[in-house]
């Protein structure tokens, strides 16, 4: 029996990683504010993305999650997001050809706003600050009043969130994403001297499209090609934020997290018992759960049924972030503990958190290559247990940034002062994503190949 339910319960529960606001009465002021505002998002649309996760968890279809670790006030622009969306766009197509089978979009944007953090305090300068947990808490400057937790920022953070997915809503449906558009941008990533493996893939993608073409399927005549679904995500860490843009879908009576289609469980806020799964249990959004290496099978278990107690496909994302080389010690009994509950889930790969390094040049960075590596490993254990590799979830951005190290335009760490813009996280750039999704490509089509021969 599933317990009773109200957006306020967490209040309830231990909370970590959120703030404690020193103004309550200008917390209460923005969060009653927030609550009479229009939601960002329609239950229709979670709901679509439920079932589109649903054939993600079968194989018939593959996730692409990506963006910002944190979007920042600061770098709030139309460039900014047309350029992540457009590498996303670019990604999906190559990884379509490779999967066979439609790639779901969900930007990491219009709404990841608010970070969890190692540890309460930061160094800088010699200083001892709050640390800095995202702008929609407090601010990056390392000043005391800067870190101050600050509730109007919450407002801010809904505009920008509006106005992200209002330029994504027109990207979507408006001409910028037909195929043609798209397909032609990543063929000038594959004309890159050291990009020869690419550029077959590229060639049978325009031949597939020609062909197409000549069969009379264009953009005018199939919509489908010049439109595309797009959704947004973020992790529910603000609680008073979540709670506020909750409403009750008019239609079934469900409650929905107005705040963006998907929502995810960071790997420090999953306790069983905690704040954040207690929200999340009670609206209808398809839900991401992260998985680390301290997750264990019977916690996995307790929050499986929790935050799925119907056993529904595409309610539920794990999202593993083991590291590379702790995938093969850490996926397996996770998938043995999902098999022995009958659970219905998207698998996807995280391969960016659990491979974060601190750079010879003192920089917060990620190998490329072990990014790669933790892919690779994920797609090998599906592979060996028969299970189903749903999908892939990535910090990246459009921007020509270096805060990642390696790939074909190979980032060094004597570069990454030059373009280090992240207010969090070390990114992909756009080279390296689209090289990453290349490469997942080929994995796909290998799977794909793998299960012809076991059909013949
Ligand atoms: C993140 O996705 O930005 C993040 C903090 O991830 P995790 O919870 O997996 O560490
Ligand atoms: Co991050």
């Amino acid at each position: 029996m599933t317990k009773p339910w109200s957006k306020s319960d967490w209040r309830t529960k231990p909370r970590v990683q959120m703030p404690d606001y020193p103004d309550q009465a200008a917390l209460n002021g923005v969060e009653a504010q927030l609550a009479k505002y229009p939601p960002l998002v329609f239950a229709g649309e979670a709901r679509r993305l439920r079932k589109q996760l649903a054939a993600a968890a079968e194989g018939n279809a593959f996730l692409l999650q990506g963006g910002d670790c944190a979007e920042s006030f600061a770098e709030f622009s139309a460039d900014n997001i047309r350029d992540t969306f457009r590498v996303m766009l670019q990604m999906a197509v190559v990884l379509t050809y490779g999967a066979k089978v439609p790639v779901i979009k969900v930007g990491r944007m219009a709404g990841q706003f608010a970070k969890p953090r190692s540890a309460p305090t930061e160094v800088i300068g010699g200083v001892e600050y709050p640390s800095y947990r995202g702008d929609i808490i407090n601010g990056f400057d390392a000043t005391p009043e800067a870190r101050l937790p600050d509730p109007s920022r919450m407002l801010q953070a809904y505009t920008q969130a509006a106005a992200s997915l209002n330029l994504l809503r027109a990207f979507s449906t408006g001409g910028f994403a037909d195929i043609h558009r798209v397909h032609s941008w990543t063929l000038g990533f594959a004309e890159h001297d050291k990009a020869e493996r690419y550029r077959e893939l590229s060639n049978r993608i325009s031949d597939a499209l020609d062909f197409m073409n000549a069969a009379g399927v264009n953009s005018e005549t199939a919509h489908e090609l010049s439109r595309v679904d797009f959704y947004t995500s973020h992790e529910a860490l603000l609680l008073e934020y979540e709670e506020a843009l909750c409403r009750v879908d008019s239609i079934t009576g469900q409650n929905v997290a107005g705040s963006g289609h998907m929502i995810w469980i960071g790997d420090r806020t999953r306790q069983p018992d905690g704040a954040h799964v207690e929200f999340c249990r009670g609206v209808l959004n398809p839900i991401g759960l992260k998985c680390g290496p301290s997750t264990t099978a019977d916690d996995l278990k307790v929050l499986m049924a929790k935050l799925n107690p119907q056993n529904e496909a595409g309610r539920l994302t794990l999202i593993a972030r083991f590291g590379a080389g702790k995938v093969g010690e850490n996926l397996p009994r996770l998938i043995k503990a999902v098999q022995e509950e009958g659970a219905n889930v998207v698998w996807s790969c995280d391969p960016m958190h659990g491979n974060t390094i601190k750079s010879s040049t003192g920089y917060k960075t990620r190998p490329f290559d072990s990014v790669l590596r933790e892919v690779r490993e994920f797609f090998a254990i599906h592979k060996a247990e028969g299970t189903v590799p749903g999908g892939v979830h990535f910090e990246m951005t459009g921007k020509d940034v270096t805060e990642c190290t390696g790939g074909l335009r190979a980032v060094t760490d004597e570069d990454l002062s030059d373009r280090y813009h992240t207010a969090c996280d070390p990114r992909l750039n756009a080279s390296q994503s689209l090289e990453l999704a290349f490469l997942v490509s080929e994995e796909l089509t290998a799977r794909r190949e793998g299960q012809r021969r076991i059909a013949m």
